[in-house]
């Protein structure tokens, strides 16, 4: 079996983030969403991988070089215009050949992995697997609508959804799926859907199974379910302390800090991370935080968000929380005249001040 990770997209939900990196490799837990897919694949004994890439090719390739350091081999495969999940799987078709494969969306996280679902697959040999989860919002996401065990119709983003059954993003196909691909229409948003090649395969008779998976999983396209997908890896981690920490400062709970990273007169309320090379000073950080690499916090509180590497927040008086800070910002306090907010922040921001 092969597998088809998709990485482009332009994570127009995660602006002002994505305005200058790959939605699929912001981190979650300090490891970029789309490294926790490729573990997911090579865990299920899958090495051979083909990477959709689009604007963001170059950092994508960056990240994952030729796969050598996941234990795989990558091919990348430009998609010259975001024109959806199956027109992907079409131009993926001389990498696949005749090969079955999975295919994962490069901003999916599924907590437990994929290789039960996949030794599954590849016992019952039916042409499509498709995982389902209960979700509360399932107009969000394509819907199944079953019939006992067999699916009978998938919509995607129903106004009025059948059923709370979402398809998560990960798939596994057999060859027919290229007639499918190549015999559908562009949807209402322009895009060419997997799941509308999916129900294609229902309506030639083709063999679809469905796997309701009850572990958890995320499609990260929103800040809320980046900080949720990040409270589920850290509600994981396990206690791993390198770095300087002074006789002042206290941790409680799982608490990882990198090397290099300085603490002095601070709490670090677990379960969190910090990366390397940070300094943490009279601050305290809270359960379901993840600081990246080189990050400085002075005199601050933060709780529940994600920091990305190179930031400074210092001296705020008031608890930070459930927030995403892009790379290299600052955020200060100022004892300039006049007395008054200033702010210097990128397109499609969003600031909630007190
Ligand atoms: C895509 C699929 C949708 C699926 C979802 C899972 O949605 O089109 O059917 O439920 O991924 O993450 P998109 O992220 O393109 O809105």
């Amino acid at each position: 079996m092969k597998a088809l990770i998709l990485s482009g997209g332009k994570g127009t939900r995660l602006r002002p983030i994505t305005h200058t990196g790959a939605k699929q490799l912001v981190p979650v837990a300090n490891k970029p969403i789309l490294f926790y897919g490729v573990e997911a694949i090579r865990d299920a004994g899958i090495t051979d991988v083909g990477i959709i890439v689009g604007d963001t090719e170059h950092e994508i390739r960056a990240a994952l070089g030729d796969g050598s350091a996941f234990g795989v081999k990558t091919t990348y495969i430009r998609q010259e215009a975001p024109l959806g999940l199956a027109h992907a799987v079409k131009i993926a078709r001389d990498f696949m050949r005749d090969d079955s494969f999975v295919m994962y969306l490069g901003d999916n996280l599924i907590l437990d992995g994929i290789t039960p679902l996949v030794r599954e697959f590849e016992r019952d040999r039916p042409n499509s697997q498709i995982l389902l989860a209960h979700v509360p919002n399932p107009q969000e996401f394509g819907v199944a609508e079953l019939d006992g065990t067999k699916v009978k119709r998938l919509t995607e983003k129903p106004k009025e959804p059948r059923s709370d059954l979402a398809l998560v993003g990960v798939y596994m196909f057999d060859s027919s799926i290229f007639d499918a691909v190549n015999a559908i229409q562009p949807s209402f948003r322009n895009e060419l859907e997997i799941t509308d090649a999916i129900q294609r395969l229902i309506d030639t008779g083709k063999v679809v199974h469905c796997h309701v998976i009850s572990g958890w999983w995320k499609d990260t396209g929103k800040l809320e379910d980046m900080l949720e997908a990040n409270r589920m890896v850290l509600s994981r981690a396990k206690r791993r302390l390198s770095g300087k920490m002074d006789g002042a400062s206290r941790t409680e709970g799982e608490v990882i800090v990198g090397a290099g990273t300085v603490v002095e007169h601070s709490i670090l309320r677990g379960p969190l991370i910090i990366g390397e090379n940070c300094v943490i000073k009279n601050s305290y950080i809270g359960p379901f935080t993840s600081i990246y690499d080189g990050v400085t916090i002075r005199n601050s509180e933060i709780e529940h968000s994600i920091v990305l590497e190179r930031c400074t927040i210092e001296d705020i008086p008031v608890r930070i929380e459930a927030s995403l800070i892009g790379k290299e910002v600052r955020i200060q306090r100022s004892q300039a005249k006049p007395t008054a907010y200033r702010f210097m922040v990128g397109d499609s921001s969003l600031v909630d001040v007190l």
